[in-house]
């Protein structure tokens, strides 16, 4: 998979060297290029924003170096990429949308700041391409670098070849819309906390039993809006 980032501060990506993307991206499973926005601009100060038309409170990010950040990274790579915009007034980020963006072959991110972008860049980039502009959930960050972050390393695990066992992928957190089950290790006991005995037994169904209710239970406690309505209440 080819994944693009447009931003002004390309250093917020270093990161992606490390951990389990970093060995992706030397395998070749996961070809990321991080382009700064900057590079874009035309005027002596390289400027990327401008005060609001209508007023209001804040910066907006100029359209004209997007678009030739975008003509750029199309022209360089001959295809129609899906363009994900992080934005708080996005759709919900899920792990659905994880699973059905890592078989794209090419992502292109774009990180706004300030107030946002100019609301043409996504009409703009939408003749090059799918548009998607993604939440991560219901609070405001300050830009889309961290929110491009989690969505990267959420798509890119779900490759296949990034994450080594692939069975790893299946018994996790809303992977069947249920929490992950608790695990442990040794020792049995530690620091007077001790390890629930049926994982002690050897007893493969006693075992599987359990950690389903865990599931439940625990998805019940934390995530009541996970399960299906119950039609008694
Ligand atoms: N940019 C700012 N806030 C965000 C959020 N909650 N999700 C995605 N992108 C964002």
């Amino acid at each position: 998979m080819r994944v693009d980032v447009v931003t002004i501060f390309p250093a917020f990506f270093d990161v992606l060297e490390v951990s389990l993307l970093g060995k992706a991206r030397g395998a070749g499973l996961l070809d990321v290029r991080v382009h700064d926005l900057r590079d874009y601009t035309t005027d002596r100060h390289r400027t990327v924003d401008d005060t609001p038309y209508g007023g209001g409170a804040g910066m907006v990010m100029k359209p004209e170096p997007w678009g030739l950040a975008l003509d750029a990274i199309v022209a360089d790579a001959g295809d129609r990429p899906t363009f994900i915009f992080p934005a708080p007034a996005g759709e919900r980020f899920s792990q659905s949308t994880a699973r059905e963006l890592s078989e794209a072959s090419h992502l292109v991110f774009g990180c706004g700041r300030y107030e946002g972008i100019d609301e043409r860049v996504f009409a703009y980039a939408a003749t090059l391409g799918d548009v998607r502009l993604m939440s991560l959930g219901d609070y405001v960050l300050n830009g889309g670098e961290v929110a491009s972050m989690a969505m990267i390393e959420a798509i890119g695990r779900l490759i296949p070849g990034v994450v080594g066992n692939p069975e790893s992928l299946v018994e996790e957190s809303h992977e069947d819309g249920l929490l992950e089950y608790p695990s442990y290790t040794k020792p049995a006991s530690w620091r007077g906390h001790e390890v629930p005995d049926v994982l002690l037994s050897g007893h493969h169904g006693r075992v599987a039993e359990w950690r389903h209710a865990q599931r439940v239970e625990r998805t019940r406690e934390r995530r009541p809006d996970l399960l299906p309505a119950d039609p008694e209440a």
